[in-house]
C-alpha cells in the first residue's frame, strides 16, 4: 500500500544482481557499477539494509549490457542467495545497457519509490 507520496508503507527487500560475466564484466567494467551502488546503498539510510548487490554469472542477453537485474526478495530469501530463473522470469526487473547515470535513477525510482523505470525496464 502506498502512503501520500506513493512510497510503499512497508517496502520490499530488494537483491540488485549486476552481471559480471565475460561481456558485463570484461568489456563494460561493471564491477565500477556495482561499486558505485553499493556506495549509494551504504550512504542512504533508506536502502541501507534493505538493499543488497551481489554478483550475477550471465543473463544471456550480453550483447545489451551492461545489465542488472532489481529482484523482490521473498520471506525465505537471503539478501545472498542465488535467485532460482523461473523467479527471474516472474519478476518485471532486468536491466539492459546500464551507465552510472541510469543505475542511481534505478536506485532512486525502483529501489527507493517501487516505482520501476517504465522506459527501461524489460522482461527477462
Ligand atoms: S555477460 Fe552480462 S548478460 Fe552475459
Amino acid at each position: 500500500m502506498a502512503g501520500p507520496d506513493q512510497r510503499p508503507t512497508n517496502p520490499p527487500r530488494l537483491q540488485i544482481l549486476v552481471c559480471d560475466g565475460p561481456s558485463c564484466g570484461v568489456t563494460y567494467e561493471s564491477e565500477l557499477l556495482k561499486e558505485r551502488i553499493a556506495g549509494k546503498i551504504a550512504g542512504d539510510p533508506e536502502l541501507r539494509g534493505r538493499c543488497a548487490v551481489v554478483d550475477y554469472n550471465c543473463f544471456g542477453r550480453c550483447s545489451e549490457g551492461p545489465n542488472l537485474f532489481v529482484r523482490a526478495l521473498g520471506p525465505g530469501d537471503g539478501p545472498g542467495d542465488d535467485p532460482d530463473p523461473s523467479e527471474l522470469e516472474r519478476q518485471r526487473g532486468f536491466y539492459p545497457g546500464m551507465d552510472e547515470a541510469k543505475c542511481d535513477r534505478v536506485l532512486d525510482e525502483h529501489c527507493r519509490k517501487g516505482q520501476p523505470v517504465v522506459e527501461w525496464v524489460d522482461d527477462y
